[in-house]
């Protein structure tokens, strides 16, 4: 499946932009895909596995430095899920479940809660792996030597 969006679009951009400690968001979001099939499989979940997979590799697809200290960057929390959905119908066919995984990842951040069952798990999929990745950096020292640097 990353054959078919890095041949269709910019999806292997993702690597080029950090997301926790110095995982990229390519890792993260392989990372997360993963934690979704995981979730599905552990709880007999009947769930669309290629949108499952698909919206979950997309879920940040917002294609830029996140880190960067300007204003707007100050609410990506926010705002990155309707980016990564506008990126995301802008480069491929996505279904509509894949767009509601996208838009709804970062609920309750985000007030409006998901609609289907593949949001659901993404949205829990992505906290589990924010947790330990962010975790993971702390252990090797990431964000002090950022500080220091
Ligand atoms: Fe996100
Ligand atoms: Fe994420």
């Amino acid at each position: 499946m990353i054959e078919e969006l890095s041949s269709r679009g910019p999806y292997l951009k993702n690597k080029e932009f950090i997301q926790h400690g110095t995982l990229s968001v390519y890792d993260h979001c392989v990372h997360v895909a993963t934690m979704c099939l995981k979730i599905s499989e552990k709880l007999h979940l009947r769930v669309k596995r290629h949108a499952l997979i698909r919206g979950a590799l997309l879920h940040d697809f917002f294609l830029y430095d996140w880190h960067e200290p300007v204003l707007a960057h100050k609410i990506h929390g926010f705002t990155h899920p309707k980016k990564a959905m506008n990126n995301a119908v802008k480069h491929y066919r996505i279904t509509d479940t894949e767009k509601t995984m996208i838009r709804r990842h970062m609920f309750p951040l985000t007030l409006v809660p998901p609609t289907n069952l593949e949001a659901w798990v993404l949205c829990l999929a992505d906290k589990i792996c924010t947790v330990q990745e962010v975790m993971e950096a702390r252990r090797n020292g990431i964000y002090k030597e950022r500080k220091k640097g």
